[in-house]
Parts: structure tokens; sequence; C-alpha cells
């Protein structure tokens, strides 16, 4: 479903100088699979996701997502496929300010244009109700708990059916016992909806309750250039 290979990705800097801050030679995803990535602040977890998601593009390499080429979308196609196909969970959750938990949900589905308009609300009340806010329907966003707001949005993460749910430190934001729930919810979730779960992380117990884990290591500063010496920074499994 998600074939990754020889990918790497470069940030430029002032000078012309180019940093590499993301190297994986390999990296496979099966369908409906729950794989958590963790390595600690400023390993390119959140730059992984982002090139997974096609919001940044790789400086090289190859990522195939449901046989897609992302390289060869143009930009409106690579729009078009993550509304469809690719669920997203921020550490911030970034609700829509102003809008009810259920406007939030449906709004996804006006973006996805996957799920019939008619049978879009009785979706999000059922997401919803799924991730335990059945009682939460209306409340807007800066009504709601940070735990809550964060089940929101793995509700709209689920909205339109997406074959993987990429999460970037989806619980970072959380207390303990409010991480570990919410985690959970959006394991189970994915797991009803045959989705497939990719989180980072730098929490090892919570990882460890996915799949696989796979960790990411920090490309070491001032050696970034010299490939040879961290050929592979995000390894297949542990
Ligand atoms: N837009 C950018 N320009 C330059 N460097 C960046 C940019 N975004 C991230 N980086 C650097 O890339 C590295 C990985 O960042 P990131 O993917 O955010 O890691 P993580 O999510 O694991 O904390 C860090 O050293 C970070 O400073
Ligand atoms: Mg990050």
């Amino acid at each position: 479903m998600l074939l990754i290979e020889e990918l790497v990705k470069s940030y430029p800097m002032k000078g012309g100088q180019a940093v590499k801050v993301l190297e994986a030679e390999r990296f496979e995803m099966k369908p409906g699979e729950k794989v958590a990535i963790v390595g600690p602040s400023g390993s390119g977890k959140s730059t992984l996701l982002h090139l997974i998601s096609g919001v940044l593009r790789p400086t090289s390499g190859s990522i195939q997502l449901l046989g897609h080429e992302l390289g060869a979308l143009s930009e409106a196609e690579l729009d078009r496929f993550r509304a469809k196909h690719i669920g997203y969970v921020f550490q911030s959750f970034n609700l829509l300010p102003g809008f009810s938990a259920l406007e939030n949900v449906q709004a996804a589905m006006g973006f996805g244009r996957k799920i019939p308009a008619r049978e879009r609300k009785a979706r999000a009340a059922e997401l919803l109700g799924r991730v335990g806010l059945g009682h939460r329907l209306n409340h807007r966003s800066h009504q709601l708990s940070q735990g809550e707001q964060q089940r929101v949005s793995i509700a709209r993460a689920l909205a339109n059916r997406p074959a993987i749910v990429l999460a970037d430190e989806p619980t970072a934001s959380l207390d303990g016992a409010n991480a570990r729930q919410v985690y959970e919810l959006l394991a189970e979730a994915c797991g009803s909806e045959g989705a497939a779960l990719l989180l980072s992380t730098h929490d090892m117990e919570l990882a460890k309750r996915l799949d696989r884990v796979v960790p990411i290591r920090k490309l070491a500063p001032g050696r970034r250039e010299d490939s040879a010496a961290y050929p592979h920074s995000l390894a297949q499994s542990v």
C-alpha cells in the first residue's frame, strides 16, 4: 500500500548549502497495518509524514501510495489524492475555530467529495459516537477539552474513509491518562474503519501498542552531508 525507496529530504540553507534531515532506504506498509515511527525531536518525523502526505516533495527517491508515485502527481492532483485517501491528525488538533464537532467532521467530507452529501451528517455523528463524543456533537471547538478536541480530529481524519491515517505526535499535547486513551481510540477507530495508521511519537511505551515500531535516528549535525556515515536513518523494523 505504501512503499518508500531511497528517500532523501534536504532543506536548503542560507549560502546555497543543503542540510539533509531524512534518509530512508526502504519502508513498506501493508493495508490496515499500524506502525509507530519513534524518534527524538528533530529526527525528521514530521518531515517524513509531510512527504507521505505530499505536502513536501522529496529531494530524491520514491514514495508510492496506493499504486500512485506521488512525484508523478501535480499539486492539484496531490490535493485531490490527499483529500480522498489520507487522514491527518496533528499534535495541535487544528480544528476549525467556532465550528461544532459535527461541522468539523462534515467539513472534511466536503473537501473529500467522496461521501455523498446526504450521508455526511449521519456519518459524522456515527464517527463522533465511536470516539466517545456522541454527547458533544454540537459543542464548538473551544468548548471542548484538549482530549475531546483530539478525538474530534480523529473522527475528522476518518471522515472520508481514508486508506491511511497519518498522525504526527497525536498525544504529545495531552497528559498521561488522556494520552493513552486517545491513543487507543485512534488505533481502534482506524481498525474499525479499515484504515492503516502511521503515527509518530517519542513515547516508546505507547508506540509498542501498535503492530510495529520503526525507529528514526537524528542525523548528526555537521555530518548530514555525509550519507555514508548514516546510511539508513529509518530502519525497516526493530
Ligand atoms: N523548513 C525547514 N527548513 C530547514 N530545516 C528544517 C525545516 N523543517 C524542519 N527542519 C529541520 O529538519 C529536522 C527534522 O525536523 P522535523 O521533521 O520537524 O523533526 P521531528 O518532527 O522529528 O521533531 C530538524 O533538524 C529541523 O530543524
Ligand atoms: Mg515533529
